[in-house]
């Protein structure tokens, strides 16, 4: 990555909303429950599963925070009504974690119980590090009432992650690996490529070799044929593991994971709020520099 391509991606902040729009499009299903559903349907037809999202993070409000629980409750309805293969994914901040720790354990308790009275499956997503060790409290008071209807993330760039695999063990967990996305100093996050990457392959040996399930979120396909030399080696069938990859990022990539035999999970986020989520997915694709710039200056593709 050049010194232009993160002077661009650090200054989108800048650019327009609606040109930030343009080129959010392809990652979120779409402003309504409706178009996430049609965006599933149509992933389930490929043969993959899904991870429902709603859209939104750091709320102030505690009764926002509980409007959205209210709406996350609805979602395990909806994907039992509509038959779709599909589990539900959360973030602690859009139920009031910055505003109560013990108020946000309320909110993501209730929708626990929904997901194990649906026979379902919720995944409580991981933000940046002043929220990393309530995340993982709330995780384990909901593994000990809800057993394994429920499951969190670790990030790879994360020093401690290790250490927290290691506590973690004795509850078998369920756990996404990804390499993480906020912006993190030096002193809590691992910042060179290939050791984000080395501590993926090691996170995600270590919790399959000792019985725990791990949902491999990754577009990276040294990582993607890691997962799977790990799989072969270690004797797993496919129900012991899953990949994961986010809804709008490399569908050819999906179609090598499914036609290998794994099985193959997309996050799909929809609602009204897909700003924060949109930056952290522009940040990240690789021609986005030159669009955004192109786009600015009147040019290029929309
Ligand atoms: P990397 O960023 O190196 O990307 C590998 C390749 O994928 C790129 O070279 C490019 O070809 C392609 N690519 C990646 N992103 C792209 C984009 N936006 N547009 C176009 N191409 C792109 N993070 C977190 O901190 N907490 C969380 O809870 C989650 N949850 C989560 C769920 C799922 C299902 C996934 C797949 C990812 C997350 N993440 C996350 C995000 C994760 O931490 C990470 O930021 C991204 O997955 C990108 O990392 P890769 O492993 O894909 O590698």
């Amino acid at each position: 990555m050049t010194i232009f391509d993160n002077l661009i991606r650090w200054g989108l902040p800048v650019v327009p909303k609606v040109i930030v729009g343009r080129f959010a499009r392809p990652y979120v299903a779409g402003p309504t429950l409706e178009h996430a559903v049609t965006a599933i349907q149509n992933i389930m037809k490929e043969g993959a599963m899904a991870t429902l999202d709603i859209l939104g993070e750091e709320v102030s409000e505690r009764s926002k925070a509980e409007s959205s629980t209210r709406e996350y409750l609805s979602l395990f309805d909806a994907i039992e009504q509509r038959n779709l293969d599909s589990n539900v994914s959360v973030k602690p901040t859009m139920l009031g974690m910055k505003i109560d720790e013990a108020f946000c354990a309320e909110n993501i308790d209730a929708i626990a119980a929904k997901a194990k009275e649906k026979n379902n499956f919720l995944r409580i997503d991981m933000e940046d590090h002043t929220t990393t060790s309530a995340t993982l409290r709330i995780y384990r008071t909901m593994r000990e009432r809800h057993g394994p209807h429920v499951g969190v993330v670790l990030q790879s760039y994360m020093r401690r992650t290790i250490d927290d695999i290691n506590s973690l063990l004795d509850l078998k967990p369920n756990i996404r690996i990804c390499k993480g996305i906020y912006r993190e100093p030096r002193t809590v996050a691992w910042k060179g490529f290939e050791t984000i990457q080395q501590n993926f392959v090691y996170a995600t040996r270590k919790i399959l070799s000792s019985g725990g399930y791990v949902g491999i979120a990754t577009h990276d396909s040294h990582l993607v044929w890691s997962g799977m030399a790990l799989a072969d080696e270690l004797g797993l069938n496919p129900e012991q593991y899953e990949f994961q990859m986010l809804y709008g990022v490399d569908p050819g990539l999906r179609r090598i994971i499914l036609d290998s035999g794994h099985r193959l999970r997309v996050y799909v986020p929809f609602g009204q709020d897909w700003y924060p989520y949109s930056m952290r997915r522009l940040r990240e694709n690789p021609t986005i520099a030159k669009n955004v710039l192109n786009a600015m200056l009147g040019g290029g593709r929309t």
